[in-house]
């Protein structure tokens, strides 16, 4: 394709095929596609990061709501049959809505992982790391509702944290300064197991692992969406790709979505392409 691309190109491109499309506010769900990469290295697939709009959880959620649909809509037409919504903020926020508008295509939401980090703690204290339109969704209600009673979970909103890594902030004094303060409440609340809860995290796991201490444990879910995603992709007809393609496309700034892709076994050969949306 080429280095700017529009949707009748993407759809032209992906129209001989099914694949997988992978969406995030930006770069974050770029560490679900790593881990979906891993699973299914012989499927297509194309992520769309909406760098332009991100962070979504600083907005409103019926701005995140239709940012979504109009990503769908274009992940569909490009092929898609399995969306993964790499993103907890839209999917807490918007799968409901994009399910019921598209009932024939599989929806995979990333959410929380408040069920895994409840069944490993010993002390029966967890915190859960996420953005501030996350932390305060019904859904993240109840998901610890269900998934941890008799838990004590501290819910620890990072603001700041995406957007920094949005703008490549991923290491050194300024991440540092950035994470302090949540890492700080996170400690005081002497929990023994922290939830990723933002796809953007993983990029600083090692980061947060340095304030945290090496004794807590951190949980991201990547894994098991990619495990989700990869048999509910293998129940669907095969796919008769000769050529499988990874396509990264960005709304916005190429940079930082560049950058994490070197960090994507796999993936760091691929040229992450403009789009116009
Ligand atoms: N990566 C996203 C998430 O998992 C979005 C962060 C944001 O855009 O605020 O929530």
């Amino acid at each position: 394709m080429n280095e700017r691309t529009d949707f009748a190109e993407l759809d032209a491109a992906a129209s001989s095929t099914d694949c997988i499309g992978v969406f995030d506010s930006g770069v974050g769900g770029l560490s679900v596609l790593r881990a979906l990469h891993q699973r299914l290295p012989d499927a297509s697939m194309i992520y769309i990061g909406d760098v332009a709009h991100a962070p979504y959880g600083e907005r409103a959620t019926h701005e995140i709501v239709a940012r979504c649909a109009l990503i769908v809509e274009h992940l569909a037409a490009a092929g898609a049959r399995v969306i993964v919504i790499a993103c907890n903020t839209a999917t807490v926020l918007a799968i409901e809505t994009l399910r019921a508008r598209w009932p024939t295509l599989v929806f995979v939401g990333v959410e929380p992982g408040v069920k895994p980090a409840a069944a490993r703690s010993r002390s029966r204290r967890i915190a859960v790391m996420t953005t501030a339109a996350t932390a305060t969704s019904d859904r993240l209600r109840h998901l610890i509702a269900r998934y941890a009673e008799g838990i004590h979970v501290h819910v620890q909103p990072c603001p700041a944290l995406a957007g920094a890594i949005e703008c490549g902030v991923l290491g050194g004094p300024a991440l540092r300064e950035i994470l302090q303060p949540y890492c700080d409440e996170i400690l005081a609340a002497k929990v023994d197991t922290v939830v990723l809860g933002c796809t953007h995290y993983p990029f600083v796991e090692e980061a947060i692992r340095d304030l945290l201490g090496s004794e807590l444990t951190l949980i991201d879910t990547a894994t098991a969406i990619a495990e989700r995603t990869g048999s509910l992709w293998e129940q669907g007809p095969p796919a008769f790709d000769a050529a499988p393609s990874v396509h990264v496309l960005s709304t916005g700034a190429l940079d930082t979505m560049q950058l994490l892709l070197a960090r994507c076994a796999g993936l760091d050969q691929v040229e992450v392409e403009s789009l116009a949306c």
